[in-house]
């Protein structure tokens, strides 16, 4: 596979830059992570690579994930993803912080190493710590081949294809969706009932045309980024499936526009950022149609009673917000997978109208492959 990456898929293809070409293949790489891998007749997933029998699965007590960047944002999304369907305990952790903080190794937890490049040295050093300390790894990587790929016990490539741009989108996605297959692959070796098992499967088949529709919607984007481009900060608020989805949103508009963005809980808005509302000061409020719909309301509606304006991503209109940004509706667990498309192409159109040099922002570097 690295083979065939070199030639075509490094063609801009018309687009005026990576990021723009990759956020776009969306819908054709998450088809890619899904092929070949759905089992219809057990309701699960074939994930040959994990080096993981049935026995295995069901001794995992805890799954650790460790990443850096985006990275770790898709591992926090995968976190409440396998808790979900697992009911496996699972958090995530920037393998930086957990590398030097001598973290306790637990022979029952399941450790997954997430790296787009399979390059990144904190996340490499993280492994190698736990592999001499006995842990299992498993790795959730892109680049075949790549020093984590190689080191880690088994895993999963999120077949992504080459990502250019400093900034990683698809890779994001498809990383989300990986996970969401390794989730729901641990809970079918567990509680997880055939019927759930379908009802997962049906959403991840609906992803790839949800994007495409999703992505017919850039127009709308780019009118609204031009709306908040003059804005010196931004807060990016969600509640549990929503917050990872946040901060990861907020993390592309600072990274490629430079706008000072900072992500928080829906539920600490009280807890402190209150005190920042003001008309100067826009609020991205994701807002899936789940069971906190309502709670995420009120916390618009504090938001507005200060005067704050309030970009909405949901599911349908919100009264309460000044936009809204209609994401098509899957399954409650999948739908941050989808709910973070748009604000990719917020954040580039906000780079694009602010002239940021959007493939390779100042002082970033794709992969951090140095201490
Ligand atoms: C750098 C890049 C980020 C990326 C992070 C982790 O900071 O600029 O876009 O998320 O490294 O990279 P990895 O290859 O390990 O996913």
């Amino acid at each position: 596979t690295t083979v065939e990456w070199e030639a075509a898929s490094y063609d801009m293809g018309g687009h005026d830059t990576y990021m723009h070409k990759e956020i776009h293949e969306q819908a054709e790489a998450v088809d890619r992570v899904l092929r070949g891998r759905i089992d219809d007749r057990f309701s699960t997933v074939h994930l040959g690579g994990l080096n993981l029998d049935a026995r295995d699965a069901r001794a995992v007590r805890r799954v650790k994930i460790l990443g850096c960047g985006t990275s770790y944002h898709a591992g926090q999304i995968g976190a409440q993803m396998i808790e979900e369907l697992a009911r496996i305990p699972a958090d995530a952790e920037p393998a930086s912080e957990f590398r030097y903080r001598n973290a306790v190794v637990d022979p029952d937890t399941l450790y997954i190493a997430v790296s787009q490049s399979g390059e990144t040295y904190d996340v490499l050093a993280a492994v190698q710590e736990l592999k001499r300390k006995g842990a299992r790894v498993l790795g959730i990587v892109n680049v075949v081949g790549s020093a984590i790929a190689r080191e880690a016990d088994g895993g999963m490539y999120v077949h992504a294809g080459p990502e250019v741009c400093v900034v990683s989108t698809k890779c994001f996605t498809n990383t989300c969706v990986a996970f969401a297959l390794l989730a729901l692959h641990l809970g079918r070796t567990r509680d997880l009932s055939v019927r759930d098992g379908k009802r997962i499967i049906e959403g991840l088949r609906k992803l790839p045309a949800q994007i495409a529709e999703m992505l017919e919607q850039e127009e709308d984007v780019k009118k609204l980024a031009a709306q908040y481009a003059d804005a010196r900060s931004m807060l990016f608020i969600g509640r549990v499936r929503g917050y990872p989805v946040a901060r990861e949103a907020s993390l592309k508009l600072k990274e490629v526009s430079y706008i000072h963005a900072e992500a928080y809980p829906a539920s600490e808005l009280k807890h402190g950022p209150l005190a920042l509302i003001e008309p100067a000061l826009p609020t991205v409020a994701i807002v899936p149609d789940d069971d906190l719909l309502e709670k995420n309301r009120a916390a618009m509606e504090e938001i507005k009673a200060r005067s704050g304006q309030i970009l909405a991503v949901a599911h349908r209109e919100q009264e309460k917000a000044d936009h809204t940004i209609v994401v098509p509706k899957n399954e409650d667990e999948l739908d941050p997978i989808l709910m973070g498309i748009p604000l990719q192409l917020l954040a580039y159109h906000t780079a694009l109208a602010l002239g940021r040099d959007i493939d390779k922002p100042r002082n970033l570097a794709k992969s951090v492959t140095v201490e």
